[in-house]
């Protein structure tokens, strides 16, 4: 998911994440070693 024009993202556990990007990608599938962003992990997770 990508996410554009936010100054930042709140995750389920209440932590807040500054962004300081004009575009970032939020992970999806939970399986990311840099929650909550994605780092690409989901293209090698089979389905
Ligand atoms: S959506 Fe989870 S790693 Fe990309």
């Amino acid at each position: 998911m990508l996410l554009r024009g936010v100054e930042s993202v709140q995750d389920a556990d209440g932590t807040v994440h500054p962004v300081e990007r004009p575009v970032v990608a939020l992970c999806r599938c939970d399986k990311s070693s840099r929650l909550p962003w994605c780092d690409g992990t989901h293209k090698v997770i089979p389905r």
